[in-house]
C-alpha cells in the first residue's frame, strides 16, 4: 500500500473500529438486498458470521502497515473460503458492498480518499485470500488425480 494511504488509514481507523458492529450488520444488510442470491451460503443464524467479519475488519485495520504479515492467516482463510462456495467473482462484490458499508456507517467522516484508500486495502487483503484459494484449489485437484495407494499395489493390501 502507499505509505500515505497507510496513514490516513492509521488516523482515521479508531473512528471506524468504534462503529465496527453496526458496519457488520449494515454489510449483511446491503450485502443480501442487494445480492439476494448469496444468502443461501450463510448459516441462518448471522450472529457469529457478524462478529467474524467485525474481527477479520479489525485485523486488518489495526495491521494496515504489515498486510504482509497476515499473508500467511489471510491465505489460510482464502483456503477456508473455498468449502464455504466463495468463488473470486464474489470477491469485488464483497469489497463494494465492504465500502458502501463503510460510507454508511461513517457520515461525513468518509470521502472519496477513504473510498481509494480502504479499496487498495481490501484489494491486497482479497489478493491473498485468492492467491490461498487457488493453492488449496491446486491441492485437491492433485489429490483427486492420485490413484488410491491400495489400487495400485495389490501384493501389500490385506484381502
Ligand atoms: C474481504 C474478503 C473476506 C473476508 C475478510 C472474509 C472473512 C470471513 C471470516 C473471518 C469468516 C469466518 C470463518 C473463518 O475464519 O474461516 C468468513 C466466513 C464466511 N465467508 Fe467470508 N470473507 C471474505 C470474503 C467472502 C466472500 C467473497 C464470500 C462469498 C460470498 C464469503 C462468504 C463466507 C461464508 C459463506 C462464510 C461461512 C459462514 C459459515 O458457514 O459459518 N466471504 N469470512
Amino acid at each position: 500500500m502507499h505509505p500515505a494511504a497507510i496513514r490516513r488509514i492509521q488516523a482515521s481507523r479508531d473512528g471506524l473500529l468504534a462503529g465496527v458492529e453496526p458496519l457488520s450488520i449494515a454489510f449483511y444488510d446491503i450485502l443480501f438486498t442487494t445480492y439476494p442470491e448469496l444468502r443461501k451460503l450463510f448459516p441462518a443464524d448471522m450472529a457469529r458470521q457478524r462478529e467474524h467479519l467485525a474481527s477479520a475488519i479489525t485485523l486488518v485495520a489495526r495491521n494496515v502497515e504489515r498486510l504482509g504479515m497476515l499473508a500467511e492467516p489471510l491465505r489460510g482463510l482464502g483456503a477456508r473460503h473455498i468449502a464455504y462456495g466463495a468463488t473470486n467473482d464474489m470477491y469485488p462484490i464483497v469489497r463494494d458492498t465492504l465500502l458502501e458499508a463503510m460510507a454508511t456507517v461513517s457520515g461525513s467522516a468518509w470521502n472519496e480518499q477513504a473510498h481509494r484508500d480502504w479499496r487498495e486495502a481490501l484489494d491486497e487483503v482479497i489478493a491473498l485470500m485468492i492467491d490461498g484459494a487457488r493453492a488449496a484449489q491446486a491441492r485437491l485437484d492433485a489429490a483427486a488425480l492420485e490413484p488410491a495407494s491400495h489400487d495400485t499395489d495389490d501384493t501389500n493390501y490385506p484381502h
